[in-house]
């Protein structure tokens, strides 16, 4: 079922979401339908579960040759729960970020180029990957969403920050997680 997101502003977005303890679940298989159904349904490159309401450790995520983006790297359609990052070095880019919390907007936002990260998918299967560029991006906008970060709070440079029919007017607008 396709579900409302929340936008910034609202409270739930800003709290630290719970682990998950049960793998395997019809609670959570419903949730990431509704995930699923909710990211497709708005394009997005990722959705983590405290943008529908929902306080738990989950994300998806994942790029595919979508129209809109045809610049765009692809990135495997993922679930993770209960995400660990580390970055692989300390080098930091800068990227154009969009979130479906806050719609409209894009901003340049500083991400660690490297990371690995771990976790589980829906049936207690481990993950472990190392991603870089766009992956490891998506990865981190997702997993703050986990504790309470928007893409904003992370703006260094605000004259990179605005709506994106006046940043883009010329050119493709980057994708939305
Ligand atoms: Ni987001």
């Amino acid at each position: 079922m396709i579900r409302e997101v929340l936008k910034m502003g609202d409270p739930r977005l800003l709290a630290k979401a719970e682990k998950v303890l049960r793998f395997a679940t019809p609670e959570l298989a419903a949730l990431l339908v509704d995930m699923r159904d909710t990211m497709a349904h708005l394009n997005g490159a990722g959705l983590a579960a405290p943008q529908i309401g929902v306080s738990l450790r989950v994300v998806i995520f994942g790029v595919h040759g979508n129209p809109r983006y045809p610049q765009v790297e692809e990135v495997p359609d993922t679930v993770l729960v209960n995400p660990i990052l580390t970055p692989l070095s300390e080098e930091l880019e800068e990227g154009w970020e969009g979130c479906l919390s806050v719609p409209g907007l894009r901003g340049s936002v500083p991400r660690f180029r490297r990371i690995r990260y771990a976790g589980f998918d829906e049936q207690g299967r481990s993950i472990e990957r190392t991603a870089e560029g766009f992956h490891a991006r998506v990865v981190q906008h997702e997993c703050d969403h986990l504790d309470g970060i928007l893409y904003p709070m992370r703006i260094r440079d605000f004259s990179r920050f605005g709506y994106i029919e006046t940043l883009f007017a010329d050119c493709e607008a980057p994708p939305e997680d």
